[in-house]
């Protein structure tokens, strides 16, 4: 599509807008019932702390509309493994931030979920480890880190442009002009109740109140960082999800978006 000019979806002025796409490309997901025509951008973000089930609603909700999905905090989860694994100090962030950038971060998009690769390996598996899942707020908090994975996500938009986008930051600070910004929350005990089901399925033993401290601390760290806290930005649609199942959650979304964006559409004319 280089050179042509398309309609995007841009929230931030609540209108349709035309604008020029050369050079973008997208892997046109095959949704249920795509929410916009294949040459139209539409950025849709959820942000929301730990355990609200954001990754898996995120995910679902991009297959139903037919756009990529985006998993930020798999991000900074890589940073993280690439700082244990080489032994970087948490005070050196000008070491990480270099040594993230010789990883060269990317996804790889034919895999569903898209797979994260750091010098062209996947370490998805890698990620999810508790060392990482330990430490990774601390991590998520580098401005300097912070500053790198903000533009990457950026860029990234702009080969993906038709992206369902999740973390804590998206619709904040990386993505302000999205057509619809969530922010799903849910209370700290349900969220702590959900990741120890969730790692019981997986065959593990599970003390439940320290899941429920832990979750309490990476609130606290995501939500007062000087750089990108965790924050219900003022145009985000917030859903609680304590009471609702994911299926629940996920109903709900979509009819926010098909709403939002059939009015943008038809206030353009
Ligand atoms: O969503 P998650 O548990 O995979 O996120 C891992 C960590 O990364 C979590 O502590 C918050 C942080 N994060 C962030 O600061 N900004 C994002 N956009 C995504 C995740």
């Amino acid at each position: 599509m280089a050179g042509e000019s398309a309609s995007t979806l841009d929230g931030g002025a609540t209108r349709v807008v035309r604008v020029e796409t050369a050079g973008v490309e997208s892997r046109g997901v095959q949704g249920a019932d795509p929410i916009v025509p294949p040459n139209v951008p539409i950025i849709i973000t959820i942000d929301g702390p730990a355990g609200t089930g954001k990754s898996t609603v995120a995910r679902t909700l991009a297959m139903r509309l037919g756009l990529d999905f985006l998993d930020t905090g798999a991000m900074y989860r890589a940073a993280t493994a690439i700082m244990i694994d080489y032994e970087i100090p948490l005070d050196e962030p000008g070491e990480l931030v270099s040594k993230v950038i010789g990883a060269d971060l990317h996804f790889d998009w034919t895999a569903d979920p898209p797979t994260i690769l750091a010098w062209n390996a996947p370490i998805d598996h890698r990620i999810r480890s508790e060392d990482v899942t330990a430490i990774v707020s601390d991590v998520a908090a580098i401005g300097e880190l912070r500053s790198h994975m903000v533009r990457k996500q950026q860029i990234i938009a702009a080969q993906h442009p038709r992206l369902v986008s999740e973390g804590r930051d998206q619709g904040s600070v990386v993505f302000p002009g999205a057509a619809v910004k969530f922010y799903l929350d849910a209370d700290p005990e349900v969220r702590a109740r959900r990741r120890a089901d969730q790692l019981r399925l997986d065959g593990l033993d599970v003390d439940e109140a320290a899941m429920l401290e832990r979750i309490r601390r990476r609130d606290e760290i995501d939500s007062t960082r000087s750089d990108g806290p965790l924050i219900c930005p003022d145009d985000a649609v917030r859903l609680d999800t304590s009471a609702l199942s994911v299926e629940g959650v996920i109903d709900e979304m979509e009819r926010v978006v098909r709403e939002r964006v059939s009015a943008l559409i038809d206030s353009d004319g």
